[in-house]
């Protein structure tokens, strides 16, 4: 039976990809009526006609902030305890919420190539959400990396301010990506729509945007720069070597490495695991736009994407 969503309660929406989700469902003429859950020491400001929970994340409080809520989004980062998310999703299964939707938001977290400290708490999560089934439902987008955002953090291999460009093997292995906004647009049009939310139940939705690869990124922003970039040629395995050695050392650069690694490299038997085309992607389904690649690196250049909060690993 299909469901139409009438209330939904975003967690962390003051955040990098929450902010772009809010404006979009504000925007949304079939909108449900939108809460915010912020913590009690928050300084972050909602516009109109957002109701505004403050919440010292007790379960009580939690428990109060889900009731009549048929959607809870989260938008936190994985520096989140675990137990504060299990803590968040047994208050909404407690207070009757129909779907959870959790802060998956980036790579394949249950790929095995993928074991990395941000893929293993994200994929805790779901797993949690899974036992959890005959009380609550859940859906969680995989949509790989913000290209807007990953080329300012550094994480797609590219120094915007040195022009420096670090490739994987050939880097022309194609790999989706897409931006914050992008992904807003499937969060809104899946919530909205009954049909693709009956659909989504219990599942990961595949968001597969732009087809990309390394070097037609570089073309596009040595195109954009009018310079011309300085190029280092690194092999996959090699790349994932270096991220194990940082990462065994404290320094969370590796974690960022090995993304980069799986996701713009191939493994031995050929498969591009950034690939989402190969996902049953859900793009069409939701009727998501699409802007041009240039237009989108171009007003990267020009700092209109702006990071709100810079994550725990940047450029070194
Ligand atoms: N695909 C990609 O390229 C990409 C890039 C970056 C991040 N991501 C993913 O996107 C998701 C969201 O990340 P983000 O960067 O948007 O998050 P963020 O901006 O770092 O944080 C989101 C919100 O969480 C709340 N918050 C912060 N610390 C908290 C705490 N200890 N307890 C409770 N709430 C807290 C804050 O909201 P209030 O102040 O309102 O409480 C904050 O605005 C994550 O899963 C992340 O891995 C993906």
């Amino acid at each position: 039976m299909t469901k139409h969503v009438r209330s939904v309660i975003l967690i962390g929406a003051s955040g990098n990809i929450g902010v772009h989700v809010l404006t979009q469902l504000l925007a949304h003429p079939e909108r449900p009526e939108v809460t915010v859950l912020t913590r009690e020491e928050s300084t972050a400001e909602f516009p109109e006609p957002v109701r505004v929970f403050r919440s010292d994340y007790s379960s009580t409080s939690l428990e109060q902030a889900f009731k009549n809520q048929d959607v809870a989004l989260s938008f936190l980062n994985y520096d989140v305890p675990f137990d504060r998310l299990k803590l968040i999703i047994d208050a909404a299964i407690k207070a009757g919420v129909d779907r959870f939707i959790p802060s998956d938001y980036g790579i394949r977290t249950y790929h095995e190539r993928y074991n990395v400290g941000v893929a293993t708490y994200k994929r805790k999560v779901v797993r949690h959400l899974e036992e959890k089934e005959g009380l609550i439902s859940w859906t969680s987008f995989i949509c790989n990396p913000w290209i807007e955002y990953c080329l300012l953090d550094g994480l797609l291999g590219f120094d915007l301010g040195k022009h420096e460009a670090d490739i994987v093997d050939s880097g022309d292995d194609p790999f989706s990506g897409s931006t914050r906004s992008y992904v807003a647009q499937a969060v809104c049009n899946l919530i909205t729509d009954p049909a693709a939310y009956h659909d989504s139940k219990n599942q990961y939705v595949h968001l597969a945007g732009h087809t990309l690869t390394q070097n037609k990124i570089l073309s596009v922003l040595e195109k954009v720069s009018g310079k011309q970039w300085k190029i280092d040629y690194t092999k996959a395995d090699d790349v994932i070597a270096e991220g194990q050695k940082l990462i065994a050392v404290g320094n969370p650069w590796g974690m960022a490495l090995i993304v980069r690694a799986v996701t713009c490299g191939r493994t031995g038997e050929g498969e591009g695991v950034g690939d989402l085309r190969y996902q049953r992607p859900w793009d069409e389904r939701l009727g998501l736009k699409l802007n041009d690649l240039e237009d989108d690196l171009r007003a990267t250049l020009e700092g209109q994407f702006p990071i709100i909060h810079m994550p725990p690993i940047i450029i070194p």
